[in-house]
């Protein structure tokens, strides 16, 4: 066991011991190592002013990725290199192709969030992603500015590849970095003077040492990518007694393809699990590209997100609808279940004392196979759901032999529309028989109003949304075949 956490910040090797756990990176830079370039803008992963890149050891290759310094703790750097926008320029003071690029296009008025954008990019740049609307878009719509009206940003983004090539960009980062990996777990123990709590934060190495941490600190938080658990500490002002961090565990990270199933670790990254999700299922990688932002989805995991229960996480109506298996851990058992029976009522889970989520099986699409995804929300990134549906339906001899439908936001779980499902077993695949199950939605769900959305609209949402799954089903590509939509509609 090891009590001091070490990274690699801007190039030096900083090992700290001593300080609170749950100390954010963000409070860390600019409180306790005055790095004020990082900004601070909501504390909670929405507007991207602390962006920073964290570089992770993969094999022979560092993997660069932009995530929010506001709600990731300290220790999770352990083992990581980490670049902040102090980082950037040369030795000599000449700035990066990203920050001169935001100079000649005028990315930057009164600068508050312009680190935040340039460490979005820089990773970008790092990566070598390409320079579509779509992909720089994607880099940056976690990031808000309330001055450029981001078409300078934009510009800056579009043209930053076409100036010389930085003149430092250190090649020894995989020596350093294998330098900092140990099989050590981290243990930090902590004394919070003001609070009068002890605090314990613990980053086990392997499955074994998280499944007798886990049944060791029963009632522990477990942390994957904080994207929930670090707000309930910087905007819920929540005191995490015990900390056990997942991510550290490679065995639950991996993602595995096998002929008809596709196994994904608790703790694997939206980001690593898009690629795989989206060639099983393009519109699931679609609904992952609109979750969150790229920072969440860099930090963020799909474990995360079902074991956290929520009504409205987005990836649920998906997983359930396509048949996913969960498995849980608890010392050296596990168990298996079907998603969907895994959430027993509003921030109710079948989960013991010590037990934790390890993995799931994802089932690929049989031949025939229909599926649609579809999220109701204000905004196109970054906005939570007001309903987010999904359809998986099997049509064989033009009947539709299995129809799996589930909802998120229409009830106080996420949970399959049995009705509805029913109503259209066995019937064919028509607009009659999808109108019929419609109306079946109505016994499914009795949804709440809140702020997001009345229970009105949600039903209203909800119905229309099976019936655009049903019509992108037989009419493609739209819209070339507006017409034969139009027939359809009046058939
Ligand atoms: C700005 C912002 C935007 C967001 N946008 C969306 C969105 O569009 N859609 C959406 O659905 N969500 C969204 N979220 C919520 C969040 O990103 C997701 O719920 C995410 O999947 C949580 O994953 P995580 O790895 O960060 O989990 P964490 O925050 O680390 O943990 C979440 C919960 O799961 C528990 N947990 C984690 N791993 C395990 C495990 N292996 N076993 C048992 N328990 C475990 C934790 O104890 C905690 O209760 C957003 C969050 C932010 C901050
Ligand atoms: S301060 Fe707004 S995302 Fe971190
Ligand atoms: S330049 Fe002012 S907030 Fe972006």
């Amino acid at each position: 066991m090891s009590d001091v956490i070490r990274f690699i910040l801007n190039g030096e090797v900083h090992q700290v011991s001593g300080i609170d756990p749950t100390t954010t990176v963000l409070n860390y830079l600019r409180y306790h190592v005055g790095k004020t370039g990082t900004k601070e803008g909501c504390a909670e992963g929405d507007c991207g002013a602390c962006t920073v890149v964290l570089g992770t050891l993969k094999g022979e290759e560092v993997q660069y990725r932009a995530v929010n310094a506001c709600i990731l703790f300290l220790p999770v750097l352990d083992g990581k290199e980490l670049i902040t926008v102090e980082g950037l320029a040369s030795a000599d003071g000449q700035l990066h192709p990203v920050q001169q690029a935001m100079v000649d296009h005028h990315g930057s008025q009164c600068g508050f969030c312009t680190p935040g954008f340039v460490m979005a990019l820089y990773a970008h740049y790092r990566n070598r992603g390409d320079v579509s609307v779509t992909s720089i878009n994607d880099a940056i719509a976690g990031n808000l500015c309330r001055c450029t009206g981001y078409g300078p940003i934009l510009t800056a983004a579009q043209t930053m590849y076409d100036y010389p090539a930085p003149k430092e960009e250190r090649r020894d980062a995989v020596e350093r970095l294998r330098d900092l990996q140990s099989g050590e777990p981290l243990d930090l123990a902590y004394h919070c003077p003001r609070t009068k709590t002890d605090k314990r934060f613990v980053t086990p190495k392997n499955l074994e040492q998280l499944s007798a941490f886990a049944s060791e600190l029963q009632g522990a938080t477990f942390l994957a990518g904080g994207t929930d658990v670090g707000l309930w500490v910087t905007k819920q002002q929540q005191i995490l007694k015990q900390t056990i961090l997942t991510t550290s565990v490679d065995e639950i990270k991996g993602i595995v393809e096998y002929d008809d199933e596709i196994e994904i670790g608790a703790a694997a990254s939206y980001t690593d699990v898009y690629e795989v999700l989206e060639s099983a299922y393009p519109e699931f990688g679609e609904l992952i590209r609109r979750l969150g932002s790229t920072q969440i989805r860099n930090s963020g995991t799909m474990g995360g997100n079902i074991a956290n229960g929520s009504p409205i996480g987005d990836s649920m109506p998906a997983l359930i609808a396509i048949g996913t298996r969960l498995v849980l851990r608890r010392g050296d058992k596990t168990r298996e279940l079907p998603l969907e029976d895994y959430f027993l009522g509003y921030q109710k889970q079948d989960r013991q004392p010590g037990e934790f989520v390890e993995r799931f099986f994802v089932k690929k699409p049989a031949p025939d196979t229909i599926f649609k995804a579809h999220k109701i929300s204000k905004r196109f990134d970054q906005d939570i759901s007001a309903v987010c549906g999904a359809f998986s339906f099997e049509i064989k001899d033009e009947e539709i032999g299995l129809a799996r439908i589930c909802y998120g936001g229409m009830a106080a779980i996420p949970k399959r529309a049995t009705a509805c499902e029913a109503a259209l077993l066995g019937q064919p695949w028509t607009l009659q028989s999808v109108q019929r199950a419609m109306e079946a939605l109505e016994k499914d769900y009795a949804p709440i109003d809140d702020m997001r959305a009345t229970a009105q609209y949600r039903l209203s949402a909800a119905k229309n949304i099976l019936l655009k799954a049903y019509l992108e089903s037989v009419v493609r590509p739209y819209p070339t075949d507006v017409l034969a939509a139009d027939e359809v509609f009046h058939a």
